[in-house]
């Protein structure tokens, strides 16, 4: 298989020293494709900001904005067979970014933002990859519920579900517990284990699936 892997946070500036972000360590992401290259597949990793080392098998293009990391995907995807969306995309970013530091001489800093582009959304639509497309939801409430809705309206084969209100697992911890949601309606979890662990296991999954497609 060829897979693009994405990972990381995205950045999004406010002015030259201030940033909007979200929560990610960008573990997963990296586990999955140091998962990949150990079953001799070819990756390419589009990652965000984040305090890890890509492996250097794989090929690596660094992103900072979601923009930058839609350009990226939009450029790379066309030659992978299998894509894995498991950054934390900002939804949003900063309209008129301020070229110099904003002072802090007044009470409230009223920010406009605008959405950002759906990656993972713009998969099937936009950049018309018929591979296996592999989805991540982070999810506060109704965990499973707003996971599924996920995998239908981006067109996914596959949707990992991360409960992110527990905080023995998902963010920055080197644990991770997922649901697996398949297109069929069926499920599958992934119970605790080292993001290591977990990102093999669904690295065999996808390989499955990628199995199944073939003619
Ligand atoms: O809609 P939501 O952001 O919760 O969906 C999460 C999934 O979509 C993740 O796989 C994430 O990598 C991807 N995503 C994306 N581009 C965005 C937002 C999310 O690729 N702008």
């Amino acid at each position: 298989m060829k897979l693009l892997i994405t990972a990381g946070p995205t950045r999004e500036p406010i002015d030259p020293v201030r940033y909007l972000t979200n929560r990610s360590s960008g573990k997963m992401g990296y586990a999955l494709v140091e998962a990949a290259l150990e079953a001799g597949h070819e990756v390419v990793l589009v990652s965000g900001p984040v305090n890890l080392t890509a492996p250097k098998a794989a090929t690596t293009v660094q992103v900072e904005t979601a923009v930058e990391m839609y350009e990226a995907v939009a450029r790379e995807i066309g030659s992978c067979d299998t894509a894995i969306f498991c950054a934390a995309v900002a939804d949003y970013r900063v309209d008129g970014i301020e070229a110099s530091k904003i002072k802090k001489t007044e009470d409230e800093l009223i920010l406009k933002l605008i959405k950002n582009p759906d990656i993972l959304g713009s998969a099937r639509s936009e950049f018309g990859f018929s591979g296996v497309l592999v989805g991540f939801a982070a999810e506060t409430d109704d965990v499973l519920a707003h996971a599924q809705e996920k995998m239908e309206r981006k067109g996914c084969d596959l949707l990992v579900a991360n409960d992110v209100s527990r905080r023995d697992i998902g963010f920055d911890r080197e644990e991770n517990e997922v649901t697996l949601l398949f297109r069929s309606g069926e499920s599958q979890v992934l119970s605790l284990a080292s993001k290591k662990r977990i990102g093999r296991e669904i690295l065999q999954v996808v390989e499955n699936l990628r199995d199944q497609r073939k003619p």
